[in-house]
């Protein structure tokens, strides 16, 4: 009688289920990384904390990206507070067109973004998700992984505050990441918080693009700039890292109510302070990720796994 089958039956189909599942996340990962070769620049908005703008700044960038002629997509990655989607103007619960070969069609919306966010899979906004971290690193890597996103020049993945299971999952699963942009407002408390996303990146070896500020300041229309929250936490996150500022976005009630209407801000005020300010981080975006190719920079998974 062989060792496997003198192990009861339980044991050993406990054992078989596992073998199994292992291989089914392996042909995931290889999935992700075909599917992540077509993409030339993959970069992750990271902030630690939540309500700074992140998903905003998200869909902005990537629309001055495709108004500059870029091919551009966005991942929502937010399992709990997905809003990607609906400051595209795309209702929760959507869902996302499902292929006869099983791959999934990103939804597109004006100026010709590729849209994939978990809130439309979700059957209604109130839906909570209520998962620990091994069930969002399975969805974060199946929709990886049966996504076609085509061929790409820029996905920007908007991740939810924090340094968890979330964002451990992209770093770790997206090889080649081009980096990371960081997002703070200018109060003491939002920048000891992107502080640690700063950190987060330097320990996993993730290039980090820049540091954007969002609401900077309040300008009256009289001409007087208020700044409501402080200011310089940007200037100083970049000194302190030594990494590229990227620039300031003024507070703009109409940015709030574009957002909540899901109309894309930049498209609606395309001569508004904010917007040209998205045009020239835009810029120097691309003057620094396609400027040194970085695309082709060495593989992080490496020293993620050892992290
Ligand atoms: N510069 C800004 N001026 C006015 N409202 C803003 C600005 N940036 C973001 N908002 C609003 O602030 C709220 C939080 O932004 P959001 O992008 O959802 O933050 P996060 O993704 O970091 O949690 C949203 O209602 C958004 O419309
Ligand atoms: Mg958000």
């Amino acid at each position: 009688m062989s060792a496997e089958e003198k192990r009861p039956a339980a044991r050993q189909s406990s054992y078989r289920d596992v073998a199994r599942r292992m291989k089914i996340i392996q042909e995931q990962q290889k999935r992700v990384v075909e599917n992540m070769k077509k993409i030339k620049y993959k970069i992750a908005i990271l902030s630690s904390k939540g309500g700074v703008g992140k998903s905003f700044v998200t869909v902005t960038l990537a629309a001055a990206l495709a108004v500059k002629g870029r091919k551009v997509g966005v991942f929502d990655a937010d399992v709990h507070g997905p809003s990607v989607h609906k400051m595209l103007g795309l209702p929760t619960g959507l869902g996302l067109p499902a292929r006869a070969d099983g791959t999934i069609e990103p939804i597109e919306v004006p100026p010709g973004l590729k849209v994939v966010s978990i809130g439309l899979l979700l059957p209604t906004d109130e839906t909570p998700v209520i998962w620990r971290g091994p069930l969002k690193t399975s969805a974060i890597r199946e929709l990886l992984a049966y996504v076609d996103w085509g061929d790409l020049d820029y996905l920007l993945i908007d991740l939810p505050p924090g340094t968890g299971d979330e964002q451990l999952t992209i770093a770790q699963l997206i090889p080649q990441l081009t980096g990371v942009i960081l997002v703070t407002i200018p109060s003491e408390v939002s920048k000891a918080v992107v502080v640690k996303a700063a950190a987060f990146a330097k320990r996993l070896n993730v290039p980090i693009i820049g540091v954007i500020e969002n609401m900077s300041y309040f300008e009256c229309p009289d001409g007087s700039k208020h700044y409501i929250f402080g200011r310089g936490a940007a200037k100083e996150i970049a000194e302190q890292f030594n990494i590229p500022y990227l620039g300031e976005i003024p507070i703009d009630p109409r940015i709030r109510e574009a957002n909540d209407a899901g109309k894309v801000f930049f498209l609606e005020y395309p001569d508004s302070k904010a917007a040209k300010a998205f045009l020239e981080i835009a810029e120097k975006v691309t003057k620094i990720v396609e400027g040194k190719g970085a695309s082709s920079s060495e593989s992080n998974t490496q020293e993620i796994s050892e992290a």
